[in-house]
């Protein structure tokens, strides 16, 4: 049996779509099963609903700072869809403890540096900051603590000298778009568990 997957999107499902088109192979060992954005204009969701992929709204400005109204019903939809496994993918919302611990073992998320290595925003400045000589992604199974869980894959990249955030970017993109899928099989074939 394939593992039911949702995937998790704020903005314009780049990893979403190599997901959903990972997923098209026969032997993959997931279906997406579900899109679902707290943006209702993120453009990944037109991408989805051209794939013939079902797609949800659960917008958060309507919540105020009422995260817990808003996960309860990000969880009921994930539940209503019989969802095993959750992927984020630029998903620009932090999720609480409640939410992480509920889907614990069974979340993954990818974020654009070499964990442990600049977690959280515009990791790409602060790699070129810091003078790495490589760069790259992690996809990691989601704790409560923000991009700090158990990492499922990484890759990396050269950090050339005329490298920009924008030429950095896309390189990492490039990267993410192949391990996201390979550790969303890892996980759903169960070869890699907490
Ligand atoms: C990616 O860089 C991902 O690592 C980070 O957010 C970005 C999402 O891009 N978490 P996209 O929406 O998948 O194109």
């Amino acid at each position: 049996m394939k593992k039911r997957v949702a995937i998790l999107i704020s903005g314009r499902g780049s990893n979403m779509t190599a997901l959903i088109e990972a997923a098209k192979a026969h032997d993959y060992p997931a279906e997406i099963a579900l899109v679902v954005s707290n943006r209702p204009d993120a453009a990944g969701l037109e991408r989805a609903r051209s794939s013939g992929i079902p797609t949800a709204v659960i917008d958060h400005t309507l919540f105020g700072s009422d995260r817990a109204t808003f996960e309860q019903l990000l969880d009921k939809e994930l539940r209503d869809h019989g969802i095993d496994l959750v992927c984020l993918a630029g998903f620009m919302r932090l999720l609480t403890p409640w939410f992480v611990n509920r889907w614990s073992g069974r979340m993954l998320n990818i974020h654009p540096s070499l964990l442990p290595q600049f977690k959280g925003l515009d990791t790409h400045r602060r790699a070129l900051e810091a003078g790495v000589k490589r760069h790259g992604t992690t996809v990691h199974f989601v704790v409560p603590e923000m991009d700090a869980g158990p990492i499922v894959a990484q890759d990396s990249i050269a950090v050339h000298a005329s490298d920009t955030e924008e030429t950095l970017a896309v390189r990492v993109l490039e990267l993410e778009h192949q391990i996201y899928p390979r550790a969303l099989r890892a996980v759903a074939e169960g070869r890699t568990t907490v």
